[in-house]
């Protein structure tokens, strides 16, 4: 037996942060760095284990569904399982990822995405991308805090949203395609630890926190019809004022600012960190004509690797 599963990584390209707060954000997959599960068949009585190098390097057996387990793809198993009441099959299920860890990447929500695509193949269950997109949120949850639910919607339904918390997930009007180059910083980042100062920052003065939030939200929404009349040089705009909110929330750091401004000064039409921040990655808005030179300028300002994506419609 042979069975790939794979899921996308994905980034945020505006409303990160006050998007925990209820304000709408908007994601697109990545879909040329991806994660994938691949199953092969266990030994008789031995349980499903779990081997990847994309974490640790662990390899683990799920041996009961009771048991309480602090690792996030034992856990999402179990889930999943649970969920159609199957004992658990007797399978090697091997994690692989071309995802960067901790880099506003999404890659912990891909890999259990992949796994659990996986899983359900191995079980033969019809696992729907709406019951996917709860398991895969509720693992988050279980490890990462208070997620918004953005990383995993955006991932398990591979297009790209437009993302209000608790809201049905809204679909993203892209009239022209355009382009853009993530800068990696090499720093990898707790989004955790992120999320959790900015709610500690918000807990000081709430008034002035929750006018930065709704601001975020509006240029979301102003960035949202950009896309849809295919203004990039608008999108541009905004994503740098998104950026200069983001400094405030103080998710910035030294090296994506530096990265942001080597990205405008080199002439990218807007440039922003993405995700969690304080490391991890940032991303530019680029065209034809400005993508070698600006790919030229991150890497010698130090990002340590330079991705390229196209963000299209349907
Ligand atoms: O670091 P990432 O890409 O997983 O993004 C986190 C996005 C936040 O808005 C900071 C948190 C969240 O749960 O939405």
């Amino acid at each position: 037996m042979t069975i790939i599963s794979s899921a996308p990584s994905k980034i945020i390209l505006l409303g990160e942060h006050s998007v925990v707060y209820g304000q709408p954000a908007i994601a697109v997959p990545i879909s040329a760095l991806k994660a994938f599960a691949e199953v092969s068949n266990g030994s008789a009585g031995t349980g499903l284990r779990i081997v990847t190098q994309a974490v640790d390097g662990f390899d683990v057996f799920v041996t009961s569904l009771d048991a309480h387990s602090d690792n996030p793809f034992v856990t999402a198993s179990k889930l999943l399982l649970s969920q159609f009441s199957i004992p658990i099959p007797d399978a090697v299920i091997t994690l692989r990822s071309d995802i960067p860890i901790a880099s506003g990447l999404g890659s912990g929500a891909a890999i259990t995405t992949a796994l659990l695509r996986a899983l359900a193949m191995v079980v033969d269950c019809q696992l729907s991308s709406d019951l996917l997109n709860d398991l895969v949120y509720e693992t988050e949850k279980l490890f990462h805090g208070t997620p918004s639910g953005i990383d995993n919607t955006v991932i398990v339904y591979e297009r790209p949203v437009y993302f209000v918390r608790n809201q049905p997930i809204e679909k993203l009007a892209i009239s022209n395609a355009f382009t853009l180059l993530i800068g990696y910083t090499g720093i990898s980042a707790s989004t955790k630890v992120a999320v959790s100062d900015v709610r500690k920052l918000y807990d000081t003065d709430q008034d002035h926190f929750g006018t930065i939030f709704a601001d975020i939200g509006k240029l979301v929404n102003d960035g949202r019809r950009s896309i849809s009349n295919g203004d990039v040089h608008e999108l541009g705009l905004i994503m740098n004022e998104n950026h200069s909110y983001l400094q405030e929330l103080t998710v910035s750091s030294p090296q994506l600012d530096k990265l942001v401004a080597a990205a405008r000064g080199a002439g990218a039409l807007g440039a922003k960190l993405s995700g969690g921040g304080r490391g991890g990655n940032m991303i530019a808005l680029v065209n034809q004509e400005t993508m070698d030179v600006v790919t030229a300028a991150l890497l010698a300002a130090g990002a340590v690797h330079v991705y390229q994506t196209t963000v299209t419609g349907d």
